[in-house]
């Protein structure tokens, strides 16, 4: 299965920040690697000059939400059809700071992941426990139960597993039970689909994690703002 890179820029990012972009065109010799996929999600204000500037280097862009209508009275929000037009060919859905932030919940992750398949994204669905979660031996039936509610029906998706407790504090699960989760990840979403870990991913951890059974991939939140240490992943993914 060819691995998928993917960065989450989150809510970082100005215009200046596409020079991050040429400057990792630059450390990939001017192309991505033909037998890796490489995914940037910026914030909205900067998709549609990113997906230009990264479709030069074969890489993709991506959205980080969606609204599950595909237009109308939704003051703020951005459709999954609004994604593509500006050049999306991804989206994150229900990832762990739209749950806490916007109390997102797993019905309305399906419902963004099916707006994305109708838009012709593939969405990239987030899962993940809590440090609590984990501590009482509930790691897995939270999995089970968001994978339950929040993959589409049909259609090509990607999963992340995202431990909560793992994002943005340098704590990553060990590589067995990362291993143990992505195959419990495996036997719920179907042999096709693409199981990223994500949380902490580093250039130091990346080829650990990504060597893992049933890993495919990363979602890298703050090691993708640096085209070094972005490249640095993407290298360590030998497919
Ligand atoms: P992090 O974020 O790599 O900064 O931990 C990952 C994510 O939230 O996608």
């Amino acid at each position: 299965m060819k691995p998928l890179i993917a960065g989450n820029w989150k809510m970082n990012g100005l215009a200046a920040s596409l020079l991050e972009v040429e400057k990792l065109g630059g450390l990939m010799g001017g192309r991505a690697p033909a037998d890796r996929d490489v995914l940037i999600c910026p914030p909205a204000t900067l998709l549609a000059a990113l997906a230009a500037r990264a479709g030069a280097y074969g890489v993709f862009a991506g959205g980080q939400d969606c609204h599950p209508a595909p237009s109308g009275a939704h003051t703020g929000d951005i459709s999954a059809e609004m994604l593509a037009d500006a050049g999306a060919r991804f989206v994150i859905v229900g990832h762990s700071e739209r749950r806490a932030d916007h109390g997102e919940t797993d019905a309305l992750a399906r419902a963004k992941a099916e707006a994305a398949l109708r838009a012709g994204l593939t969405p990239i669905v987030c899962v993940g426990e809590t440090r609590a979660q984990r501590e009482a031996g509930e790691a897995e039936a939270v999995v089970a139960r968001q994978l339950a509610g929040s993959l589409p029906q049909t259609g090509v998706f990607v999963v992340a597993y995202e431990p909560v407790w793992a994002i943005g504090t340098g704590l990553t699960p060990t590589l067995e039970d990362i291993g143990a989760m992505h195959a419990f990840i495996r036997d719920r979403a179907g042999p096709e689909a693409r199981i990223l870990y994500g949380g902490s991913v580093k250039p130091a951890n990346a080829a650990g994690i990504l060597a893992v059974a049933n890993v495919n991939g990363a979602l890298v939140g703050g090691a993708s703002l640096k085209a070094e240490d972005f490249h640095a992943i993407i290298a360590a993914a030998s497919p």
